[in-house]
């Protein structure tokens, strides 16, 4: 098993990476965390606030900036990867923030990486796969071919081919995941579930695109967090490992059980503009990771884990109003 011991997680100021900063200091306290993070609109220093200073260095940056990146990765052993620009339909209204951070930048930590010879860990996405029909019993493993749909998931794509590239040709120590719906605290407003509770919160009406019926495949951020620490120790160097947690639902479904655990009727909600190009389902067989590297997900009631997520809102207002108001101004331009 590969045993790091300094490591720079990038992204670590967004959503999933802030929670695989938290989960690596409270699981692994041998390990000491480099977070790389622009800070975009999507990254927060509150999201890694109160982590012990002795554990936890941030860098300001952008990982298309090969100088900065010459500077700090020399010292650590592994790079785990997930900034990115992160979010669908503001691929579809601005592609180009895209195109930099997640190929170019994919590039920049893969020639660093190739530079100074450590291991890296590229997060990816379900999405790179396309949709599946919503009668189809199939579900994505490691070998579905790449079919993605929207600038988001064509530019993800596009940077796990540069990672196996990279790996072939330069024998570069790298592991990809690509993982489902990820929910839990620290979720930027702007994604489904948090925008839902957060407009029961504000008084706003949840919207729900099209007719509801798009299916994802939810993951808690914790066991998403514990897959990437396993293939990171654990993974064959080269491989492909899926992640996921069997937890397919429709939109609609998710919808009507935060408005009854808020307390709402199941129909105060609005239906809005569909998202063009929507994917309609994803769902992932993750029985390579399971079964090669023995992990399994802890989370796996959703109702529980979903009442938590809704506690966290009502709990951290103060986290959240900051970006909301903007957030629903972008919506509703975009009829949504
Ligand atoms: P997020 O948008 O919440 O956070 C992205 C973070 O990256 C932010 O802190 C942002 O400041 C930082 N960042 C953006 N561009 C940067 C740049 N050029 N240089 C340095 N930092 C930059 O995203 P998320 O939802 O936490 O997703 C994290 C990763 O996980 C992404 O790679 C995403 O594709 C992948 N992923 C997400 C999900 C999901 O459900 N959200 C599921 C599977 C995979
Ligand atoms: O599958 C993994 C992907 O999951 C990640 O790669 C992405 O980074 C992440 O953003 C997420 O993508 P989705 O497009 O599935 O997530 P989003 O939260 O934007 O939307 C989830 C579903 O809810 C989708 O079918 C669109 C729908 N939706 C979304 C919003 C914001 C609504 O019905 N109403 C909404 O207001």
């Amino acid at each position: 098993a590969f045993t790091p011991k300094n490591i720079i997680v990038t992204g670590g100021c967004g959503f999933i990476g802030s929670n695989f900063v938290h989960y690596v200091v409270e699981n692994h306290p041998e390990v000491h965390v480099t977070v790389l993070d622009a800070l975009t609109y999507a990254g927060s220093l509150d999201n890694i606030k109160g982590l012990p200073e002795d554990r936890v260095d941030f860098v300001h940056g952008n990982i298309c900036d090969a100088e900065l990146l010459d500077k700090i990765v020399p010292g650590h052993d592994a790079i785990v990867h997930y900034a990115a620009e992160s979010h669908n339909d503001n691929s579809i209204a601005d592609p180009e923030p895209f195109l930099k951070t997640n190929v170019e930048g994919t590039f920049r930590l893969l020639e660093s990486v190739r530079k100074f010879g450590i291991r890296y860990h590229h997060i990816s996405t379900d999405e790179v796969y396309g949709d599946l029909a919503l009668d189809d019993p199939a579900r994505f493993t490691e070998s579905t071919p790449y079919h993605p749909s929207s600038p988001y998931s064509s530019t993800k794509a596009s940077s796990d081919l540069l990672v196996r590239a990279w790996t072939r040709t330069y024998g570069l120590h790298t592991t990809i995941s690509n993982c489902s719906n990820n929910y839990g605290p620290f979720q930027h407003v702007e994604k489904f579930i948090p925008r839902q509770i957060t407009n029961i919160l504000s008084g706003i009406r949840p919207k729900l695109y099209g007719n509801g019926l798009n299916v994802r495949d939810w993951i808690h951020t914790d066991d998403h967090s514990s897959a990437v620490w396993t293939i990171l120790t654990q993974g064959r160097l080269g491989e492909t490992y899926l992640i996921g947690a069997d937890g397919e639902k429709n939109n609609l479904d998710v919808l009507k059980l935060i408005l009854k655990q808020m307390g709402q009727p199941e129909d105060a909600f609005d239906h809005v503009k569909d998202r063009p190009g929507h994917d309609r389902r994803y769902a992932i067989d993750s029985t390579k990771l399971r079964t090669e590297l023995g992990w399994k997900p802890q989370h796996t009631n959703f109702e529980s884990g979903l009442d938590k997520t809704i506690e966290w809102y009502t709990n951290h207002q103060e986290w959240w109003e900051k970006t909301k108001a903007a957030t629903e101004k972008r919506y509703k331009a975009q009829g949504q």
